[in-house]
């Protein structure tokens, strides 16, 4: 059985006291009664109650001053005030300093139990409001996003920062950096959490259907529509609109965007009653906006509104001390998933992680893992268990016959891999100069520029 709610109850007037303790006694409460403020807050400090009624006028204080001490050392307990001074005045200034509600004297017994549950129930609500935010933090916010590096910690401080407010805010980074996430976490750190997220993929659709995702559309506004609709920016009223690859948006749902965005209210397609939802939009893309902008595609004005606030997602090789964290915790998931135990890594392929550039960024790593994870049966992931342009080992056709010429072939190879292509530093590496260096990869068919 659940513990009763401890209510403190503190009035100076004996008989009121003593009808309220019986009263409260008969709903099932625990109660405690005093009758002073000093008393009060003694009781407070040793025990922990979940609500409070105080007289107003009391021989040592006001009953403000419980108001207010509660407001400061125990915020979610709530408090209702009974006065038998109905003055609106003392009343409001207690409700001003934080009581729940008040209640003049005589009241009945009902009016008070009801409040006394209203109350109750308030805080209970808070309570689980606090505690899914704290969840959703951790499951969705930041919590999500992984990584040590200076970087990446800015960028989660910029996130905590802007999370608080509802500017608009344009997030870039190449593929796989993590855009979608820090997009999440804007949303779920902000006090937006508990509304909606809603996403839309700009690339993914025709300049006609975008607008009427977008904006919404009425019935018969279009051959096909046949029941109105609500468009992605009123589902999102109250929360947060995330605006995924924003610089592929045709010219003419640009132009109808940047309106919405200058405070103007908008239409559904075929529609005539103004809209303005409430909407912090966040908007990502991987290309270069600026060039995106200098290209035609993006309207510069639409790029001066989205970049109020801009988050930049660095690629992970500029940021390689993050990836054994990654790494390790992809690993944890895909031995999780495939029914593999404890996975670890061996440091030659942690070595090899650590040393390639990720073009794919966190997700090429993720895929590589999972991967490595499937092949590796002994649940230790090898430098042999990662994909030839990662592990340096190229796939050797079986009984191939040993050729000194197809080693050393190899071996510029590998060297050029692992300097990125500096070939003064690629020769150093073989012990040959960089002249020799030149002369055997033109004899191998080496292209001199590496490939994208
Ligand atoms: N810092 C990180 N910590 C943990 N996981 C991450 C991190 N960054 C990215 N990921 C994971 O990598 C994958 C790719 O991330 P995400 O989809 O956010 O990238 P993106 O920047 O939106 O890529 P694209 O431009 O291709 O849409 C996801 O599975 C995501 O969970
Ligand atoms: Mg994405």
């Amino acid at each position: 059985m659940r513990t009763p709610p401890r209510i403190l109850v503190i009035e100076d007037d004996t008989d009121v006291r003593e009808q309220l303790l019986a009263t409260f006694r008969d709903e099932g409460y625990e109660v405690t009664a005093c009758g002073t403020v000093r008393e009060g807050k003694a009781l407070l400090k040793s025990t922990g109650f979940a609500l409070v009624t105080t007289d107003l006028r009391l021989p040592d204080a006001s009953g403000l001053e419980v108001v207010r001490h509660i407001q400061a050392s125990c915020p979610d307990c709530p408090v209702l005030v009974l006065t038998a001074f109905a003055s609106v005045d003392s009343a409001v200034e207690a409700m001003r300093h934080g009581a729940f509600h008040y209640l003049a004297k005589p009241f009945s017994v009902n009016g008070l139990l009801v409040e006394v549950e209203r109350a109750l129930e308030h805080a209970r609500l808070l309570r689980e409001r606090s505690q899914l935010r704290e969840r959703l933090s951790a499951e969705s916010g930041l919590g999500r996003i992984l990584g040590g590096s200076p970087a990446i910690e800015s960028v989660r401080g910029l996130i905590r920062e802007v999370a608080r407010t509802s500017t608009t805010v344009l997030i870039t980074g190449e593929t796989g950096t993590g855009k979608e996430l820090v997009a999440n976490a804007l949303h779920y750190e902000s006090p937006r959490a508990t509304g909606p997220l809603v996403k839309l993929n700009c690339a993914a659709l025709t300049e006609t259907l975008l607008e009427s995702e977008l904006f919404g559309h009425e019935k018969g506004a279009f051959t096909g529509a046949e029941r109105s609709r609500a468009g992605r920016f009123e589902r999102a009223d109250g929360g947060t609109l995330f605006l995924d690859e924003i610089s592929e948006m045709g010219p003419h749902v640009q132009a109808k965007l940047l309106r919405v965005l200058q405070g103007e209210a908008f239409e559904r397609v075929g529609g005539d009653q103004p809209l303005r939802p409430d909407v912090r939009l966040v908007a990502a893309t991987n290309r270069d906006p600026q060039q995106a902008v200098a290209e035609g595609k993006l309207r510069q004005d639409l790029f001066f509104r989205l970049n109020i606030v801009c988050v930049e997602v660095p690629p992970l090789r500029k940021r390689p001390e993050d990836i054994p964290l990654l790494a390790r915790h992809f690993l944890g998931i895909f031995a999780d998933r495939f029914g593999r135990g404890q996975a670890s890594l061996d440091d030659e392929a942690l070595n090899a992680l650590c040393a390639y550039p990720w073009p794919g960024n966190v997700r090429e790593l993720e895929n590589c893992i999972e991967r490595a994870v499937i092949v590796a049966q002994d649940g230790t992931v090898r430098r042999r268990n990662l994909p030839a342009p990662i592990s340096g080992i190229e796939a050797e056709p079986p009984g191939a016959p040993l050729n000194l010429e197809a080693l050393e072939k190899r071996a510029i190879l590998q060297a050029l891999r692992e300097t990125g292509g500096n070939k003064s530093q690629a020769a150093a590496k073989l012990g040959i100069f960089p002249s020799s260096l030149y002369k055997k990869m033109k004899r191998f068919d080496i292209p001199l520029q590496p490939e994208p």
